[in-house]
């Protein structure tokens, strides 16, 4: 009977991957590459699976209930056996993905849709050698995948559509928010719009417009704050389009238009300037600390997810 989530790679994506579905009350198998990785695996979708119940965000019956559909296989024939879904969350590599997909492509009935949940990658090229890659997608969490509800569920050139709208229906079921990206492209959906936003915030700090610590601020203290139930382009409803179109004939002709990577974040990496892992980025890290920084984002994320539940609810 094919009654279970296959999520292959438990390393960091895959472990919280692991973690919603068997919240969902799906039982879920985690596959790695050896006994010891996967038990690793098993204790971080735990210790996800914890941190929303203290947090509030399940119940303690549904975490009790996950922990006990949670297993493990260092074998990906064994395991495809019981799979109606299969998420791959290994390493950033499309050899590695290719080879997988066409084991995963050989193993399984044609109707089980195989997921991948590359960052980069075209789904097309990792489905290359698959017989049936109508059923092949992206399903591309963000981190922390426990948290975060977003998923973007991305179609390559051959995939059917019906399996789009399939996994999708399932990933509403784990509590996420899953949005269509019709096309296979660089940047998905949600990094397009980050990666513009990337290129004004590097731009205004490297013209001398104004600080990166002032950037944030302005970012995090200001369109940030409404941004988690009133998108970008339901603001433009809000304020009028004939207000939008001019703010746009005044602004847009100001804005970095780069076609290519910022010379200014060029130059910082070339002097070694990487961020948090060597001292200094755009920020000096000697006196700050990532990890406490990562755990304020969670906090928020986690209170912010809370809140929008609450007014779903309304
Ligand atoms: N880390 C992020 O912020 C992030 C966010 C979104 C998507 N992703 C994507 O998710 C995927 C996984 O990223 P991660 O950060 O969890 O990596 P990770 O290195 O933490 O985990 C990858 C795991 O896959 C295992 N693995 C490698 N080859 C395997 C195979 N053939 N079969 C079974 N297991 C195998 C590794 O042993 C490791 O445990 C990548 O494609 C990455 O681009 C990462």
């Amino acid at each position: 009977m094919r009654d279970a989530v296959l999520v292959v790679g438990s390393g960091m994506m895959g472990s919280g991957i692991g973690a919603m579905s068997a919240l969902a009350g799906v039982k879920t198998i985690l596959v790695d590459v050896d006994e010891q990785l996967v038990r690793a695996g098993l204790e971080r979708a735990f210790a996800c699976i914890q941190l929303r119940l203290e947090s509030g965000l399940n119940t303690s019956e549904e975490a009790e209930r996950a922990l006990a559909l949670l297993t493990v296989s260092t074998s990906v024939e064994d395991a495809s056996g019981e799979a109606y879904l299969v998420i791959e969350a290994i390493v950033e590599r499309v050899e590695a993905k290719q080879a997988l997909f066409q084991q995963l492509d050989a193993l399984l009935p044609p109707e089980v849709p195989i997921c991948s949940n590359t960052s980069g990658l075209r789904i097309t090229d990792i489905s290359r050698l698959c017989s049936h890659p109508e059923r092949t997608i992206t399903t591309h969490f963000w981190l922390p995948a426990h948290l975060v509800p977003l998923v973007e569920v991305v179609m390559g050139d051959k995939t059917d559509l019906d399996i789009a709208h399939r996994v999708m229906a399932e990933l509403r079921r784990w509590k996420k928010s899953p949005v269509l990206v019709k096309r296979d492209l660089p940047g998905q959906l949600a990094n397009r719009v980050f990666q513009a936003i990337i290129r004004e915030a590097i731009d205004i700090v490297a013209s001398g417009l104004a600080s990166a610590e002032d950037v944030d601020t302005a970012i995090s203290c200001g369109m940030a704050m409404r941004f988690p139930v009133w998108g970008p382009l339901q603001h433009l409803d809000g304020v009028g389009l004939d207000l939008g179109l001019s703010v746009q004939e005044t602004v847009l002709p100001d804005l970095c238009a780069d076609r290519h990577a910022s010379q200014y974040l060029r130059d910082l990496v070339e002097r070694g300037h990487l961020g948090a892992k060597s001292g200094v980025g755009f920020y000096d890290w000697s006196e700050r600390s990532m990890p406490k920084a990562m755990e304020k984002r969670d906090r928020f994320i986690i209170e912010a997810v809370k809140i929008i539940n609450e007014l779903e609810r309304e």
